[in-house]
């Protein structure tokens, strides 16, 4: 396999951070995107090759995975990119990763299962903050308490986000939420229940959100009962229940557009003080039939610090042959401990 990998999306805010952070752990990965100006200025800077097409440029598109092993895909939304860029994957015989938290995503790259496993490529989407660390938070929940039914995963800390983040948020923004029920996807009302969570520093309310965990935690476990949950501020939680009712105006293109000019006005994401400041804090727990639950929790670095450190770590992987054809998910892949080898990262056991 080739030691190189292709970072596509590279001059993003998630991308260059990426970039930056595998030039301090000595990868050398080929920066690519859809825009040769913006990608050539930080290639040079950082001394990488570059390589630009278009996600509808098939044989571009084919002429740079074949000089690679695997791709770190960082352009999103990826309801709009993951597909081009896994077809791509499949004609050519690259791993695929992506750092996407969008179920449809994970559902759709999921049901290729076959299709990769017999091109022996593996499909390994959410190699970011999410879902790394709380894919691997369920299943170690599911080593501690293997007879569970019922996984309830909350998240903390988001902070800044940044503009590809709330792009996607806002093209979701009239979807409402979903749980997993007896093993299906279920639609539930946007912002459907509230609960107190502690994350270890004492009680917070918490809000059900459409977490690319209600995907992927029950391919990692198989338990089919599952909901996410994020502490996020009132005010919040005020506008995710007034979309349930706003959802057709929200999603209108002259909304659209207006809430995309806004996110445009924003910083493109935290800043290095902001991250460096920052944190993120899970907490999950597992319930079986009989009533027993087991519970746990996760402290690790600021979210787009994680995303990068999660993705180059699980390049590292798979450059040195670690790539199970198919698709995977963080901890099928890697198992559940691969979290605790992030620097910073800490797991309790309550
Ligand atoms: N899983 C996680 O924890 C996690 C963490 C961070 C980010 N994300 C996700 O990653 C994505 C990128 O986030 P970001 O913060 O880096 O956003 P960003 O700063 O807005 O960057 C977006 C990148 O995607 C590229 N792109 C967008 N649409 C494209 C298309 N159709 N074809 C080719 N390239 C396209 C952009 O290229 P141009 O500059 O040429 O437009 C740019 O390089 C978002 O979907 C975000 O939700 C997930």
């Amino acid at each position: 396999m080739s030691e190189n990998f292709l970072l596509y999306g590279a001059n993003g805010y998630t991308g260059e951070l990426a970039a930056r952070m595998a030039k301090e752990r000595g990868l050398r990965p080929i920066l690519a995107g859809r825009d040769p100006n913006k990608i050539e200025p930080l290639a040079s800077e950082l001394g990488f090759e570059h390589v630009s097409f278009a996600l509808d440029d098939e044989a571009g598109m084919d002429a740079a995975l074949k000089k690679v092993g695997v791709v770190l895909h960082c352009a999103g939304p990826f309801s709009r990119t993951s597909k081009p860029m896994a077809d791509g994957c499949l004609r050519t015989r690259t791993h695929y990763l992506d750092i996407t938290g969008e179920i449809a995503v994970f559902e759709s790259l999921a049901a290729r299962r076959a299709e990769a496993a017999s091109a022996g490529v593996m499909l390994l989407p959410g190699v970011g903050f999410d879902v790394v660390p709380s894919d691997c938070l369920a299943a170690h929940l599911k080593r501690r308490l293997p007879s569970a039914t019922h996984l309830t995963l909350a998240i903390q800390g988001m902070g800044r986000i940044s503009h590809g983040t709330a792009t996607t948020m806002v093209e979701n923004i009239n979807r409402g939420g979903v749980v997993r029920r007896d093993g299906r996807l279920t639609p539930v009302p946007a912002a459907w229940r509230t609960r107190e969570v502690d994350f270890g520093r004492g009680p917070v309310r918490a809000t059900t959100i459409p977490w690319g965990d209600i995907a992927t935690a029950f391919y990692s476990t198989g338990i089919p009962n599952i909901e996410v949950y994020a502490a996020v501020p009132a005010s919040a939680r005020r506008m995710m229940k007034a979309s349930r009712h706003l959802g057709p105006l929200l999603a209108s293109a002259p909304v659209q557009r207006f809430l995309k000019g806004r996110i445009n006005a924003q910083p493109a994401g935290p800043s290095d003080a902001e991250r460096e400041r920052g944190a993120s804090l899970m907490w999950g727990e597992v319930q079986d039939d009989s009533g027993q639950t087991k519970s746990s929790r996760l402290k690790g670095p600021e979210g787009y610090t994680l995303t990068a450190m999660t993705a180059l770590a699980i390049v590292e992987r798979v450059l040195a042959g670690a790539a199970p054809a198919g698709f995977q998910t963080p901890s099928l892949a890697y198992g559940p401990d691969l979290i605790l080898e992030i620097e910073g990262v800490e797991r309790v056991d309550l």
